[in-house]
């Protein structure tokens, strides 16, 4: 295919999914807008080593921002792509994960349509499908569960709301992001909506990195085996998964704390 209709990276700004860490997760496409890129605005969860990938000409621009806290506001990103857009540059809005996974991504869009530039979205490789793979698992299974949610712990009102009597069924599967300051609250919601305590509940830090834990859990247990195991990098909380004896056996790194 000719590279210019296999490439839609030369439209003004790319949204480039920058998966959960593991450079060797990156998509191609995610590699050629890097090395192509005048500028990446990057999230603050992309790993260093996906940073060293842009091209030499590539200059880099952080939008980090911390949890609740805003170091850089949305406006301020949102800014940040249409001014550099609008000189010209390509540019890379780099996000961790999948970009179509919360990462703001509406907002950005809103704001490049209304400057009346084009753009296009790479997706990646979000976190859940690394922390699953990590734990020896399916996110679906037959005769288990026939969905999957990605849910949030929390949202712009807080902690967010849920179909909490659905997940509550025993053999539901969800990915909650952004859960640890939650996971109370989480707890709380399911058991009063009858979940069975020994719901496996599985913690995966730093999914695909050097650096990845896993912690079994149990819904009962939750909220103390997250302020004991001092989590303290991005972490999803596998909700009805547990490792596979395989995993669970083979690598040291996995924590039983039931
Ligand atoms: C703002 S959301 C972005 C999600 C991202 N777009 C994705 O598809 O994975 C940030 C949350 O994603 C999760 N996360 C991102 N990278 C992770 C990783 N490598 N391991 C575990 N969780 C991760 C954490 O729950 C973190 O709080």
């Amino acid at each position: 295919m000719p590279r210019d209709q296999h490439m839609t990276t030369y439209l003004p700004v790319a949204f480039v999914g920058a998966g959960p860490g593991d450079p060797d997760l990156l998509t191609v496409k995610a590699l050629c807008a890097l090395q192509e890129a005048d500028v990446v605005i990057h999230d603050r969860l992309v790993s260093a080593e996906i940073l060293t990938l842009v091209g030499p000409q590539t200059r880099l621009r952080n939008a980090g921002k911390e949890g609740f806290g805003p170091s850089v506001t949305q406006a301020d990103i949102n800014a940040m792509i249409v001014e550099e857009a609008l000189t010209g540059a390509r540019v890379v809005r780099l996000k961790s994960g999948d970009p179509t996974v919360f990462g703001r991504l509406d907002e950005e869009l809103d704001a490049i349509t209304e400057a009346g530039l084009d753009f296009t979205i790479v997706p990646g490789l979000t976190s859940a499908s690394a922390a699953v793979a990590a734990l020896g698992q399916s996110l679906t299974k037959r005769g288990r569960n026939t969905a999957v949610r990605l849910i949030t712990g929390h949202d712009m009102q807080g902690y967010a709301d849920h179909d909490w009597r659905a997940l509550a069924r025993d053999g539901e599967v969800a990915a909650i992001y952004m859960a640890k300051k939650a996971a109370r609250f989480i707890q709380g919601r399911l058991l009063m909506h009858g979940a069975t305590p020994s719901t496996p509940v599985t913690i995966v830090e730093n999914a695909s990195r050097p650096e990845q834990r896993i912690v079994s859990a149990t819904l009962a247990i939750l909220p103390a085996i997250l302020a004991e195991s001092g989590i303290t990098g991005p972490a999803l909380l596998m909700y009805g998964l547990e490792p596979r004896d395989a995993v669970t056996n083979a690598l040291p790194h996995v924590q039983e704390m039931i």
